[in-house]
This record gives structure tokens, sequence and C-alpha cells, in this order.
């Protein structure tokens, strides 16, 4: 099964898709860590995409579906692909479809998480990770057990994003609602779209979300 979840910046895809891809044995493709992983290594790649990440703006359509079709034709999404941060406008929602027609693919859902902007900015705000093995925490709802270190690997090291801070989120958000916000009609159109309440506990997203996977993978 290949599905999407989409959703504005904070709304939960990233956690979501981490909690749902060993359950189902779907592989998360998040672009953003694609790039991110591109920046580290000074890659061309990444070189290009910094200063418009940090902006909070988007990369250009053509280098994340060049980077998207590449990855998804390696074997370990012969099962499925939970695709987090990608299409992020209708030339790669387009594109994912010729895409995924030359693979032998196609695109089962579309899941959108639905949460307020007041709540997007809090959340990216308090986020972090941890260095050494990329486990995720925020400052007031997903702390470590012990404070200072990380419950999946005992890594010490934390980091927050360049693009976490409010000033870029507005330009994030801007650039969802102006340029992400219109693939949802078109996935409406296909009659794939569902949505779920992002502002849940993210127990209850994750359950809603498994409910609907569970329909494809019976
Ligand atoms: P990307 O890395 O994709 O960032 P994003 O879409 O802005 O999404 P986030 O990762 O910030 O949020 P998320 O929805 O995954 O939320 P999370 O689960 O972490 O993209 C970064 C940049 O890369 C873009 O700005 C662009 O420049 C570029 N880019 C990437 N893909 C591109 C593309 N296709 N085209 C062009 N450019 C592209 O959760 C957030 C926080 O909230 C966490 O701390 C979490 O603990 C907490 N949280 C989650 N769920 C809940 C809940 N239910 N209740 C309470 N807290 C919660």
């Amino acid at each position: 099964m290949n599905l999407i979840l989409l959703g504005p910046p904070g709304a939960g895809k990233g956690t979501q898709a981490k909690r749902i891809e060993t359950s189902f044995g779907l592989i998360q493709l998040s672009t953003g860590d694609m790039l991110r992983a591109a920046i580290k290594r000074d890659e061309p790649l990444g070189r290009e995409a910094k200063s418009l990440m940090d902006a909070g703006k988007l990369v250009p359509d053509s280098l994340m579906i060049n980077l998207i079709a590449s990855r998804m034709n390696q074997s370990d999404c012969a099962k499925g692909a939970i695709l987090d941060g990608f299409p992020r406008t209708v030339p790669q929602a387009e594109a994912l479809d010729v895409m995924l027609t030359s693979m032998g693919k196609k695109l089962d859902a579309v899941i959108v998480l639905e949460v307020d902007e007041p709540a997007l900015i809090e959340r990216v705000s308090g986020r972090f990770t941890c260095v050494q093995c990329g486990a995720g925490y925020h400052d007031h709802f997903s702390q470590p057990r012990q404070a200072g270190v990380c419950d999946s690997c005992g890594g010490t090291d934390f980091s927050r994003r360049p693009d976490d801070n409010a000033e870029t989120m507005k330009t994030r958000l801007a650039a969802y609602r102006q340029q992400t916000a219109p693939i949802i009609p078109y996935y409406v159109e296909k009659g794939i779209l569902q949505t779920v309440d992002g502002m849940a506990p993210m127990a209850s997203v994750e359950q809603e979300i498994a409910a609907i996977i569970s329909k494809y993978m019976k």
C-alpha cells in the first residue's frame, strides 16, 4: 500500500509515520529528512536546498521529483511507502501519479492531519531531536523519561531545526496554504482523501490512521 500523510508543518506527519511504519511493514519516506541528510553530507542537493529550507520556502519541484523517484525505485519500498512531506505542490502530485503508474504501483490513500495554527506553532517551537538516533521529543508534550537522555539510544546530545522558530513558521505556513493545500481537491476528486483530527493525543491519531490502513492491508 502507498499512502501520503499530508498536513501543515508540525501536524504530526513524521511522528505518525514512524509509529505506523513498523506495525504495517511500510517504509517512511520523509523528503524533509532526505534533504537534511543531504545538507549534513554536504551534497550538491543539500547545498541547493539549505537556504530555502532555512527560510521556510519550498525546494524546486524538479529536485524533489527526482529525489523521490529514485528512492521509490529501491527494493525496500516493495511492500509500500508512507510519503511524509511529498507531494507538496500540484506538479509534484501529478508527477507522483506518473511515477507510480510507470512502476506498476498506485496511490491508495491520502490522510490529512488537521491541526489549528496556534497549536502548530507551539509544537514546532518546542521540538528537539536526538542527534545520535533521530528520536523526536518536545519540551511540553513528549520529554525523555530522564531529562537530557534519549529514551531510545541513551544519547545525550540533542538538536533543534534551524527552521523551527515562530518567524520561519509564518513562511512555512504560508507555503502550505498557497502551494500545498491546493493538492487537497486534487485527491478529493480521485476519491482517496480522508481526514484525521490531528489535535487529538498522539496515540488516538495513531489508532485512527492504523484503522484506515488496516482496511487496505487485510
Ligand atoms: P519537512 O521536514 O517535511 O517539514 P514540515 O512539513 O514542515 O513538517 P515537520 O517535520 O515540521 O512536521 P510534522 O508534520 O512531521 O510534525 P512532527 O511529527 O515532527 O520539510 C522541511 C523543509 O524541507 C520544507 O520547509 C521545504 O523547504 C523542504 N521540503 C521538504 N519536502 C519538500 C517537497 N516535497 N517540496 C519542496 N520542498 C520540500 O510533530 C511536530 C511536533 O509536535 C513534535 O515535537 C511532536 O512531538 C509534536 N506532536 C505530534 N503529534 C502531536 C499530537 N497529536 N499532540 C501533541 N503533540 C504532537
